[in-house]
């Protein structure tokens, strides 16, 4: 596996492969990887003939200083994680040389940013979209994958790739769970084994909902209370929001018809939790 650290160097390795009519598979991360980030480098692997995967804890993209400075890292294990499953190239780009003195310029996506994650994080998705904008021109990948553990960051790439004619294609993939139940995240390591056991309550309230769903309930206000009920049984667990909505929009609706995002944020003592599934 090679380590690429300069941009320009980077991007002159992604020229040298497009020139050989080589597929270039892109998964940016902010490392700490899991089986969730492994599993879209397997992904890419069967897309694109090189995969690329970049780590860096993107300053931009958190609006509070202290979940950045409390980021799990480790790039030692992310690199042999990465050279086990064949990875082409780990891109480790410098903060200094991603925003140098005097960057200014930002990518908004604006409708699909405001609701869910948008609306308690204000910046969140102006920073991911904007360090993804650059990534998209700095690693000129055919192909980027993205997992819908992040589900709005999903929606808020595919219009931003759409909107401003970035020629690649975007693929999601499925959440990757623990056996319990817990979607895989780089911040579960920040949770006491207490809190982790608190915080199965999110993946059980999205079963109740679908289990809700197959029964036949259609009313969100119905649906959303069994949600907050069940995450309420927690003490520990603080819900942040609770919405339905439509998966390419984001709009909310007040009844499920047809595939409907369910969506929850929720705070485990000092670490925020995010869980999602599409009701069917
Ligand atoms: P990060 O949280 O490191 O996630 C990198 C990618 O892994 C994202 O596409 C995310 O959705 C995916 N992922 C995380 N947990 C997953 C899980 N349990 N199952 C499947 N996929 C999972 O998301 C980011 O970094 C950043 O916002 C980034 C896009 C890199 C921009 O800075």
């Amino acid at each position: 596996m090679e380590i690429i650290t300069s941009i320009p160097g980077m991007q002159r390795w992604s020229e040298a492969r497009r020139l050989e009519k080589k597929t270039i598979a892109f998964v940016p991360t902010m490392g700490f990887l899991h089986e969730g980030h492994l599993s879209l480098v397997r992904a890419g692997k069967r897309h694109g003939d090189v995969v690329v995967v970049s780590i860096f804890v993107n300053p931009i993209q958190f609006n509070q200083q202290s979940d950045f400075a409390l980021y799990p890292r480790n790039v030692e294990q992310d690199r042999r994680l990465l050279e086990e499953i064949a990875t082409d190239v780990l891109f480790l780009p410098e903060a200094a040389d991603m925003y140098p003195a005097g960057f200014q310029t930002t990518v908004e996506v604006d409708t699909v940013s405001r609701p869910l994650c948008g609306a308690f994080r204000p910046g969140h998705f102006r920073g991911v979209a904007t360090v993804v904008a650059k990534l998209f021109n700095i690693v000129k990948p055919h192909v980027a994958l993205f997992g819908e553990k992040d589900f709005q960051q999903c929606v808020v790439i595919k219009r931003m790739v759409k909107d401003l004619n970035f020629d690649l294609q975007i693929l999601t993939m499925p959440t990757i769970r623990e056996p319990d139940g817990l979607a895989m995240s780089s911040r579960n390591a920040r949770l006491s084994p207490a809190e982790r056991q608190s915080s199965l309550c999110l993946s059980r309230a999205l079963q109740k909902a679908q289990a809700l769903v197959s029964q036949g309930e259609r009313r969100s206000a119905v649906i959303l209370q069994v949600v907050r009920d069940e995450i309420a049984k927690e003490p520990q667990v603080r819900i942040e929001y609770a919405s339905l909505s439509h998966p390419e929009t984001l709009e909310e609706v007040a009844e499920v018809a047809g595939p409907t995002l369910l969506a929850l944020a929720a705070w485990v003592g000092e670490v925020r939790l995010i869980d999602n599934c599409v009701l069917q």
